[in-house]
């Protein structure tokens, strides 16, 4: 992509939700957030909301409805609880509250990803559409955000481009 075509680009508003039983009571610093915030400014996103929650189904639900519903932002990343340990329950807390689900952005994400490390399809990450905000899930570590969104970041714009039509949907019905 050429600078002028970056430059044209619509500017899209993110939420980060951090989904963290130690980070949300302020024992661990942050620092996968941190990541995302810097990746998204990068391409062209506007970060517009950050969270910490803890590991829990209904913290992580409540704060994907309240951000999307909202209509303040246009895309969230969480980072967090996708792997296989008994905590990990962002897939679930995220399709729990999807309109529509999007199996390709995280299926891109393992199978690219795999590729340097063979923990990629430990990540139970999903995505989707709610209220006309995609909701995408990323692992935990620093390194598994950057490597995930390597892979889907240039895609993004486009889906949010075609999704905007869910809300005038969603608001109709
Ligand atoms: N994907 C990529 N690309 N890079 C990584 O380092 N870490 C894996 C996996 N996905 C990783 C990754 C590991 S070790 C785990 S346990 C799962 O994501 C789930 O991580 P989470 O529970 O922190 O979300």
């Amino acid at each position: 992509m050429n600078p002028s075509e970056k430059d044209n680009r619509q500017i899209f508003s993110a939420g980060i939700l951090t989904i963290s039983d130690s980070g949300s009571i302020g024992e661990r610093i942050d620092i996968s957030g941190e990541r995302i915030v810097e990746i998204i400014e990068l391409a062209g996103f506007h970060k517009r909301l950050k969270a910490i929650v803890p590991d829990e189904i209904p913290d992580i639900s409540e704060k994907l409805v309240e951000w999307s519903d909202s209509g303040e932002v246009d895309i969230i990343f969480t980072t967090g609880g996708t792997g296989l340990g008994p905590r990990d329950v962002t897939p679930e807390a995220t399709k729990n509250v999807l309109d529509l689900e999007i199996p390709g952005i995280s299926e891109a994400m393992r199978i690219k990803t795999f590729e340097r490390t063979s923990f990629a399809i430990l990540s139970r990450s999903t995505a989707g559409i709610r209220s006309g905000c995609l909701i995408v899930n990323l692992p935990g570590s620093p390194k598994g955000v950057e490597e995930c969104l390597e892979v889907v970041i240039d895609s993004l714009p486009h889906a949010l481009e075609m999704i905007k039509g869910w809300k005038s949907h969603v608001e109709s019905n």
